[in-house]
């Protein structure tokens, strides 16, 4: 395992926002972290991230007990994060972008013909087809978007890779579009953590199922384990929805 939690918890104030969480990431394997709005989803994954500290449990990274002071020194044990709400500059290049602060130099500038080469080079390894890497960002799809920020972890040498509801802004074919760069990614033998709220996004891609629910876990499933239908009702909150139709219903 690259990555486990053991009953990890964070409380913010008097908000308990995560209690007694336990996940792993296996290096080549998909982890899903499935759950409600304020289920405590991305508290959990910026612990992972370094942004934030646990105040219960245990963090382990290849199997030692470890405790990160900054997303620095997360991204130093090549665990990078892809937020969805990216950190790109739409007016700036794919290039640009793709570097961003971390650009090739020669003598006092960039060495801008190896940049735009190694971006190209990188996003059709990706089986991204970015037709010109000095296009703006901007100009890009969501779906295209999320893919240069995944090609871009890749290339600086994560190991994990998480992705904080990378889809959950894209129609279906452009979620299908990073799915597939998350097997992809998968393949290349990275741990990916992949949060969403969409059963259906999760099932085909993971491996094993993180479900939360108001901050606690309702367990984490190998695939084996899980049937999607299962995940499906899980998620949706049965009971729940049933009182609502109720509800809803006409005099
Ligand atoms: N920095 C913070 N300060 C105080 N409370 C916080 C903070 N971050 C999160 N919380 C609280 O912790 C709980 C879990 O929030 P979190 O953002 O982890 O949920 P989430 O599963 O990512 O939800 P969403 O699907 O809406 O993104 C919520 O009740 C939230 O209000
Ligand atoms: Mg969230």
């Amino acid at each position: 395992m690259i990555l486990q939690t053991k009953g990890i918890g964070k409380s913010f104030g008097s908000v308990l926002a995560l209690r007694e969480v336990s996940m792993s990431v296996e290096a080549g394997h998909v982890t899903c972290v499935l759950g409600d709005n304020g289920a405590g989803k991305s508290t959990l994954i910026k612990i992972l991230a370094g942004v934030h500290q646990h105040d219960a449990g245990s963090l382990l990274v290849d199997g030692a007990e470890t405790r990160f002071g900054s997303p620095r020194d997360a991204l130093d044990r090549g665990i990078a994060t892809v937020y969805q709400d990216l950190a790109m500059i739409p007016l700036m290049s794919v290039w640009r972008n793709f570097f961003l602060g971390s650009e090739p130099r020669k003598g006092l500038g960039f060495d801008v013909a190896k940049a735009r080469r190694v971006a190209r080079d990188e996003l059709r390894a990706m089986g991204i087809d970015v037709r010109d890497v000095d296009q703006p960002v901007g100009t890009l799809s969501g779906g295209e978007r999320q893919s240069v920020a995944i090609a871009r972890a890749v290339y600086f040498g994560a190991r994990v890779l998480i992705l904080d509801e990378p889809t959950s802004a894209l129609g279906v074919k452009q979620a299908g579009v990073v799915l597939r760069y998350i097997a992809r990614a998968r393949d290349r033998g990275l741990g990916v953590v992949f949060i969403t709220h969409n059963p259906h996004h999760a099932y085909p891609v993971g491996d094993r199922f993180l479900l939360l629910n108001r901050g606690t876990s309702l367990g984490e499933f190998a695939k084996a384990d899980i049937t999607r239908e299962k995940l499906t009702s899980m998620m949706a909150g049965e009971a729940e929805l049933k009182e609502l139709a109720h509800e809803l219903e006409r005099d």
